[in-house]
């Protein structure tokens, strides 16, 4: 290890995951230990590569996302993770080890704080760096990752991954968990309709507390996500899409009414994304239209849609039905250069440029993802 002061390092590339049943509200804002369980998929597609370098020379922390620089001192969340890598390290009486600094370079491939979970993505890729670096367990990466955000738990591993909100009050039991792999479900996949890639004036961190000190509504939500996480296993488990959609959009809806629900409200849906949930609507009912289907048994749903606290839609959907969901909303949604060329791709075909429609600034097409990944290490 680094007695002589040389530096440790690692390259590590993580996912962004996107909930199906979301995480809103801390039973306790220091140790970030959720109100309830939470369950989602990590998307290959958003991710962020993060350099950790450790060394007893180093004077301070330091932190670069995207070329910007973020402040490390006391009170800050990377100060929290820093510190207690370093108390993990004093409890196996490494004295050298305990003196490090840590630096952090992180460049993500999509907007940061724009509701597609980057935080999840930096934090993880910092825990499961010093994991990688200093032979932590994964439930020590798990507590690392949400010091930093409680988020992040869940993109330590792959496919889909619950993160437990655990019962003990020192949060020991708070821990991420899969359920099952990426390979699992190989034909899923995720749409992500970029609507705003500015940073959201109302982060998770202040509108979960906002929602927990104010809002009945979330009672109600928490008493029932145990159950709603159940069934989505069994769906998954039977991959069934139909159920999973049902459940998928169920609980995104439930979640922005409890936003609606806070004093004063967060709006985090725009117009854009109502405009989206009501093609999903369409699009599923479309399917059940007469003549289309046996009227004895419902249609299956082909689409699903979900959203962050941020009006970004992710779209859950079946590789074989997103060739013909792409075609009907481009019949209502306007697209930027760099979105529509990514739809010609996936179709194979142009197609029509709306001028009078809401506009789509990008569009996100992923499998879902896997574990982290190493890309480097360098242990001197
Ligand atoms: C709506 O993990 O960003 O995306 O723990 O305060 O950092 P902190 O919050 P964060 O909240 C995520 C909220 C969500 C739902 C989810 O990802 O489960």
């Amino acid at each position: 290890m680094t007695s002589d002061g040389a530096p440790l390092s690692c390259t590590v590339r993580t996912s962004a995951n996107i909930a199906l049943v979301k995480y809103w509200g801390k039973r306790d804002s220091d140790l970030i230990l959720p109100l309830n369980d939470s369950v989602s998929l990590n998307i290959d597609a958003l991710n962020a590569d993060t350099t950790i370098v450790a060394s007893s020379e180093f004077l301070a922390d330091s932190v670069e996302v995207n070329g910007k620089k973020y402040d490390c001192g006391e009170n800050t969340r990377f100060y929290r993770v820093f510190q207690a890598v370093r108390k993990l390290l004093e409890s196996r009486e490494s004295s050298a080890s305990s003196r490090l600094h840590f630096e952090v370079v992180s460049t993500t491939n999509f907007p940061v704080a724009s509701g597609l979970a980057s935080s999840a993505a930096g934090f993880a890729a910092i825990a499961y760096g010093m994991k990688t670096l200093f032979g932590f367990s994964q439930d020590e990466a798990s507590r690392l990752a949400r010091l930093g955000s409680g988020s992040a738990v869940r993109s330590l591993d792959g496919g889909l991954v619950r993160w437990r909100r655990g019962t003990r009050a020192d949060g020991i039991d708070s821990v991420a968990e899969q359920l099952f792999p990426a390979s699992h479900w190989p034909s899923l996949r995720a749409l992500i309709f970029v609507a705003n890639d500015q940073e959201k004036k109302d982060g998770s961190t202040k509108g979960m507390q906002m929602t927990v000190e104010t809002s009945s509504l979330l009672q109600e939500r928490v008493a029932g996500v145990d159950e709603a996480i159940n069934s989505l296993t069994q769906a998954f488990a039977a991959k069934d899409f139909s159920k999973l959609a049902e459940l998928v959009m169920k609980d995104s809806d439930n979640f922005h009414a409890c936003c609606l629900d806070t004093k004063p409200p967060l709006p985090y849906l725009n117009d854009t994304s109502r405009l989206i949930i009501d093609l999903v609507h369409r699009f599923n009912s479309r399917k059940s239209e007469p003549g289309q289907k046996n009227e004895k048994q419902p249609e299956a749903l082909g689409a699903a849609y979900t959203f962050d606290a941020g009006p970004n839609a992710c779209i859950y959907i079946e590789e074989a039905t997103m060739c013909e969901f792409l075609k009907f909303v481009t019949k209502h949604l306007r697209f930027s250069p760099g979105a529509k060329a990514k739809i010609q791709e996936i179709l194979g075909e142009d197609v029509e440029t709306l001028l009078d429609a809401p506009l789509i600034l990008d569009l996100i097409y992923s499998t879902v993802g896997g574990e982290p990944q190493i890309l480097a290490h360098q242990m001197s």
